[in-house]
């Protein structure tokens, strides 16, 4: 972050992203896309969630390589290291420590409740760790050792922050004020982009099923491929309205990629085929994703650059949240250490 947005008032987001495999378009339009405008107005940390990937099974030197992979996608998505910080979660060992105070004022039930939580521990019936069933807690610590006044996520993380809003609020209630209350923010189109394949289903890097998931970083001809395949309904329409949940997603997702309205796209269309349709969402997607590939590819040949970029990051995000680390603990009554 340079000097002079530090010294501004200008108001704080926060928001993180888990390195479990290539970005998907989802990630992108719901979350990674919006990251890139907010730095005009906002001071801005973004992180690699490596700590939440490990609440399921992953390969060690996977998750080394996707982690690395991750943070270069953000970089050649558009964070700008003069006006945002981006780092590795587990650099920086404050969230995991406010993570252990913020449990103590969270409820099982609470926990109990998440959706993704049963979702994922339904998918991962050998592996119901104690990790999965926290890990909401682990989030609620990554916003609020920032004291951030905005996150911005997808639709399907909106009961998680939820939550981090509940602890902050507990937590004040019962020590003093000491945290923010964050807000969120859901972008306005592609909150919550659907598999191609099943499009009442939230687009999700686990699918086993390749055709339904575009990813930041396939070449044009199979994002077109992929668009050609998804599956749409037995009408010749192309509209927005409910019970085309096929179209209704391209039409979300061609709206997000040109930044033309929904209105718009569906007049464009008028009288056209479905294969036209969806010739013309490929080729949209495509275009918009050409230069974060072509950046990318640059960015990830050069490891020395991502580990200073990272470095220097990771060491400003923990002077910053060490401070507010610092007052938590000594809200809670914990003995200040003289251990350096
Ligand atoms: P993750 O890694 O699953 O997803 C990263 C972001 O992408 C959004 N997203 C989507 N948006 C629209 N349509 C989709 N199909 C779609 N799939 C994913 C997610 O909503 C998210 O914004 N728990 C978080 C990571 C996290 C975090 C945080 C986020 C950890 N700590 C603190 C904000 C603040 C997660 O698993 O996101």
């Amino acid at each position: 972050m340079s000097e002079q947005n530090t010294t501004e008032q200008k108001k704080l987001i926060f928001s993180g992203i888990q390195p479990t495999g290539t970005f998907t378009l989802g990630n992108y339009i719901g979350a990674i896309r919006n990251w890139k405008p907010l730095q005009e107005d906002y001071r801005c940390i973004y992180c690699v969630v490596d700590e939440h990937a490990i609440t399921v099974k992953i390969d060690p030197a996977k998750l080394r390589q996707k982690t690395l992979e991750a943070y270069a996608q953000l970089l050649a998505c558009g964070i700008d290291l003069d006006k945002s910080l981006l780092f590795i979660q587990s650099h920086v060992p404050t969230h995991a420590q406010l993570s252990w105070v913020l449990n103590c004022s969270t409820q099982f039930g609470e926990l109990s409740r998440m959706t993704q939580f049963k979702d994922k521990s339904q998918r991962h019936p050998d592996d119901i760790n104690a990790g999965l069933f926290d890990y909401p807690v682990l989030m609620a610590a990554d916003i609020l050792v920032y004291n951030a006044d905005l996150v911005p996520v997808g639709a399907d993380q909106m009961q998680h922050l939820e939550l981090a809003r509940t602890i902050a609020r507990r937590f004040n209630g019962r020590y003093g004020d000491t945290f923010t209350v964050p807000e969120g923010y859901v972008a306005p189109v592609g909150a919550k982009v659907m598999s191609l394949q099943e499009p009442t289903k939230k687009m999700s890097k686990s699918d086993e099923n390749p055709n339904a998931v575009i990813l930041i970083l396939d070449d044009k001809d199979t994002i077109i491929r992929k668009c050609k395949r998804a599956v749409t309904d037995s009408e010749t329409e192309v509209a927005f309205r409910e019970g085309k949940d096929g179209i209704n997603n391209l039409l979300t997702i061609y709206s997000a990629v040109t930044g033309k309205s929904i209105e718009d796209a569906v007049k464009e269309f008028a009288g056209q085929g479905y294969g036209t349709f969806k010739m013309a969402v490929g080729e949209a997607i495509a275009d918009h994703l050409a230069p974060v590939r072509e950046e990318y590819a640059k960015l990830i040949a050069d490891k020395a650059y991502l580990k200073e970029c990272y470095t220097r990051c990771g060491a400003e995000a923990l002077r910053y949240s060490q401070r507010v680390l610092n007052k938590v603990y000594k809200k809670i009554g914990f003995i200040p250490s003289e251990i350096r």
